[in-house]
């Protein structure tokens, strides 16, 4: 099973982000073990392994893209992170995952007003030091995004911690791009789940 997602997962990958309406080869196999019954109600504890797993995959690839030397390519870039990879991870799931930000770099992610509400929240907390709890509604369930240093490269200011031939990219790649500017430990949106 961990090998059939392994490969729907390159599949996915081959395709350019430009690309919204990304075709699902992975949806064939539907990745049946772990979809869940629609008449289930799914736990907290799963949605929390479920966010965590999408991260976790988000941070690998970054990583490894990094340890290859960098950003060679528009196409290696804008897969690095893009909707491929959320989208892979709600097949495998059968939810809904999606990154949103107020500050984003695809248009597609742009938070609604609920998911709003809650970065502005989670933003307030943070400065007040507070811990950031996921949270749980009818619906949804959300989690905080924060940048550590890796994410700067990326997302910090341009020509400092973004280099200039990926600062270029970006510009090609996202010409509406708001998602630069960040510091280490900043709220840069919600993992976004729909559970219904
Ligand atoms: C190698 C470059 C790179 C790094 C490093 C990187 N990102 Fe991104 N990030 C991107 C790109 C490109 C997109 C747009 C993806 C798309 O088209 O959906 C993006 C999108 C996002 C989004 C979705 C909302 C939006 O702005 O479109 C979030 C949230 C996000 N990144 C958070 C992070 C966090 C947190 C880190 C560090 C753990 C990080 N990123 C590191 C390149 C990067």
């Amino acid at each position: 099973m961990k090998k059939n997602f392994l490969i729907a997962t390159i599949a996915l990958f081959a395709i350019q982000c430009s690309k919204s309406d990304v075709k699902t080869e992975v949806s064939t196999d539907k990745i049946a073990v772990e979809n869940l019954e629609k008449s289930e109600e799914i736990s907290t504890d799963s949605l929390k392994i479920f966010a965590g797993e999408t991260k976790k995959l988000l941070v690998k690839n970054i990583t490894a893209q990094i340890a290859k030397g960098g950003v060679e390519s528009s196409e290696e870039f804008c897969n690095i992170e893009a909707m491929p990879l959320t989208k892979s991870m709600s097949d495998k799931h059968g939810l809904f995952i999606s990154r949103v930000s107020d500050k984003m770099r695809n248009p597609k992610n742009i938070a609604n007003a609920e998911e709003l509400k809650l970065i502005k929240n989670y933003k307030k907390q943070l400065l007040a030091g507070e811990i950031l709890k996921p949270i749980r509604t009818e619906t949804h369930y959300y989690e905080p995004l924060l940048t550590n240093a890796m994410c700067l490269q990326c997302h910090g200011e341009p020509g400092k911690n973004i280099q200039p031939k990926v600062v270029a990219e970006i510009a090609q790649l996202y010409p509406k791009d708001l998602a630069t500017g960040y510091k280490d430990n900043e709220v840069r949106g919600l993992i976004s789940i729909k559970t219904k």
